[in-house]
């Protein structure tokens, strides 16, 4: 069966060559009438099972109706079923709706050989032994060896197996080099994602013949002492000259830690994890790396490297096997990193006619915008407000904070929900909750509902005519606020949130409007939100505020961790990092900074949603308010949006 499905170019796995031992060749006999090949199949046309199989069964189990491809022969017309876990190129499909799968071809791949000559000789014949016979058999031609493996090479011959049948499985790394070697058959690969940011670092330990991702873990990021923000942390290596090593120590440390973490939860060796891909922004991919920050901290913010890397994964301080690699996703520009690439691999935007654009939202927004003929990136200095930070209420997401609110305009109350609390706060299961203050996507419904209700203006002001009917609006001075929660601790909405929102928001917007301003398009088909943030975001929110151009709210949706699951598919897929190292050398990198036209689009788009733009697709799902100004100008606010910019921009 097996020599059938090989020259028929069927895709059928096996790790040990057909001896019967590894179980990856396993078939089903679909029995019956088959019109379409004119046939009749029956399990009775493949030969009984042999003792090897017999063995294999008692061994290991083989469930009914399963059949071992190498050991069952055809003897009559039979049409056969190739399982998922049996195909050498399966596809893990990905959780999000619209996700493409990911097509399992990892780099490093098992293999086995049994190798003749009883006698131990000395590790270079055996080698050249070796080597033969990977050639011989898989058609591995020319491989380069690891220093550790010619030493453990007589090892692994001499232990483990009968020394009649001295069968050894070797790792081989991109087809080209031998990374690990066991006695017996070894068919236990595994891989490490991780997305290396700069307040979470999280890794993914996937399978890497199944493709299933089997734990995932993550860890604050230890640098955070050093700086709550990227910025900080490269102005304390500006301070302390050297001290780069250790920002470089503690992150590998938590990386190291989520290995042993990850494998103990997954229960697998370290031993056995033969890969790991990394993703990251660039001062977290320098840091990492040991490469000096510092020059990201300043115009032109140039990248010490750019390319993707490849190194062993031991100089990295990570306990995995010896022979593992690690491999780093490029970097775009400044201030769009691997994580963007791997957001790129994740969503595809390069494979397709329908211009995309995606946004991965943080302290920077990495922006991309394009699709097969043309790909931008861009980032913007959007600040702290998205997660909690200059909001007077703000917090992280975290367990206690309000992440939906509504208002009713009728009457101005808010219902909201906090982050592990299902129920709405007008709802029974509510009572008792403690809320303890508003995330980022809290943050945004509150302005977006405030605009609905016909409290806050065009401008973004709190208007204070419905103050003497309702107590949500408080005055405070010459501003109003909007009282979201009683008790303890009160939540406000004040009119400064309100101005950080805009400003954060503009700051978004207005790199998205120059992406398209570049490729030369007014509106974009679909829009995809990506990073933790993204993925909370509200769509319709999203749009009342303006956060996005103007879209039509069904084509706005989350993208998950987009980043990570690039860093995945880099794990899980040889061919796609030589496809998005060829995307990214193509992006046309914007500098937000620099570009004339960003200040025009930031001002005009401080207004809600947008001064100019009437959001006529968001305007044909949703019944927006109209359109009205406060006491401030909106060309005041613009001044003062233009000064904070400037702030918010690295020294
Ligand atoms: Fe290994 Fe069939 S190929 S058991």
């Amino acid at each position: 069966m097996l020599d059938a499905a090989r020259r028929l170019g069927v895709d059928l796995d096996s790790v040990c060559g057909g001896r019967g031992i590894c179980g990856r060749c396993q078939v089903e006999v679909a029995e019956g009438e088959h019109a379409k090949h004119g046939i009749t199949s029956a399990a009775g046309h493949l030969s009984p099972a042999d003792g090897v199989e017999r063995a294999y069964a008692a061994d290991r189990g083989l469930a009914a109706g399963r059949r071992l491809g190498c050991t069952a022969a055809v003897v009559g017309d039979v049409v056969v079923d190739v399982p998922p876990e049996s195909q050498l190129f399966r596809q893990v499909v990905r959780k999000e709706a619209d996700a493409h799968p990911i097509e399992v071809d990892p780099v490093v791949r098992l293999y086995y050989v049994e190798l003749e000559q009883p006698e131990l000789e000395s590790a270079e014949a055996e080698l050249s032994r070796l080597r033969r016979a990977l050639e011989e058999e898989w058609g591995l031609r020319g491989l380069d060896c690891d220093l550790h493996v010619v030493a453990e090479l007589q090892r692994a011959l001499a232990s483990g197996t009968p020394a009649a049948r001295r069968g050894v499985t070797v790792a081989v790394h991109d087809g080209e080099t031998l990374t690990g070697i066991w006695a017996g058959l070894h068919d236990r690969a595994y891989g490490i994602a991780f997305d290396v940011g700069s307040t979470t670092v999280a890794g993914h330990l996937c399978d890497l013949w199944s493709g299933e991702v089997l734990a995932s873990a993550g860890a604050m990021n230890p640098q955070i002492r050093f700086g709550e923000d990227l910025m900080s942390r490269v102005s304390y290596v500006m301070l302390h000259p050297g001290s780069e090593a250790e920002l470089t120590k503690v992150v590998r440390g938590s990386l190291a830690k989520l290995v042993a973490e990850l494998t103990r939860e997954a229960g697998v060796e370290r031993a056995d994890v033969l890969e790991v891909t990394i993703v990251g922004n660039p001062i977290m991919h320098h840091l990492l790396l040991g490469l000096d920050p510092t020059p990201l901290g300043s115009a032109p913010f140039a990248l010490v490297v750019d390319e993707a890397l490849r190194l062993a994964a031991r100089e990295l301080g990570l306990p995995v096997h010896a022979g593992a690699r690690a491999y780093v996703l490029p970097c775009i520009a400044g201030h769009v990193g691997a994580d963007t690439a791997g957001m790129i691999l994740s969503e595809g935007p390069h494979l397709g006619d329908e211009v995309n654009l995606l946004v991965d939202v943080g302290t920077n927004a990495e922006i991309v915008l394009g699709n097969r003929e043309r790909l931008l990136a861009a980032s913007s200095p959007t600040g702290p407000a998205f997660e909690g930070a200059q909001i007077s209420c703000g917090q992280r997401a975290a367990p206690g904070a309000v992440e939906r609110v509504r208002i009713d305009p009728e009457t101005l109350e808010p219902r909201v929900r906090v982050i592990g609390c299902d129920a709405w706060s007008d709802e029974p299961g509510f009572a008792g909750v403690q809320v303890t203050g508003v995330c980022g996507s809290g943050i945004i419904e509150a302005v977006a509902e405030l605009h609905l209700a016909g409290v806050l203006t065009t401008d973004g002001t709190i208007d204070g005519a419905r103050a003497a009917e309702t107590r949500r609006l408080v005055a405070d001075g010459r501003t109003f606020s909007y009282l979201l929660h009683e008790g303890q601790p009160e939540l406000v909405v004040t009119q400064n949130d309100v101005r950080q929102i805009q400003l954060a928001k503009a700051a978004l917007h207005a790199g998205c409007r120059l992406l398209m301003d570049r490729y030369g398009i007014e509106r974009v088909e679909r829009v995809r939100l990506a990073g933790a943030f993204g993925s909370h975001i509200d769509p319709v929110h999203a749009l009342v505020l303006g956060l996005v151009p103007d879209c039509d709210p069904a084509r706005v949706t989350a993208a998950g961790n987009a980043a990570g699951t690039g860093a995945r598919i880099a794990l899980l897929n040889r061919a796609a990092r030589a496809e998005i190292e060829d995307v990214v050398r193509g992006v046309e990198k914007v500098e937000t900074a620099v570009e004339p036209g960003f200040q025009e689009h930031f001002v005009r788009a401080m207004a809600i949603p947008h001064a100019s733009d009437p959001y006529a697709r968001l305007g044909a799902v949703v019944a927006l308010p109209a359109r009205r100004q406060g006491r401030e100008s909106a060309s005041a606010h613009g001044a003062s949006g233009r000064r904070r910019r400037r702030e918010r921009r690295p020294a």
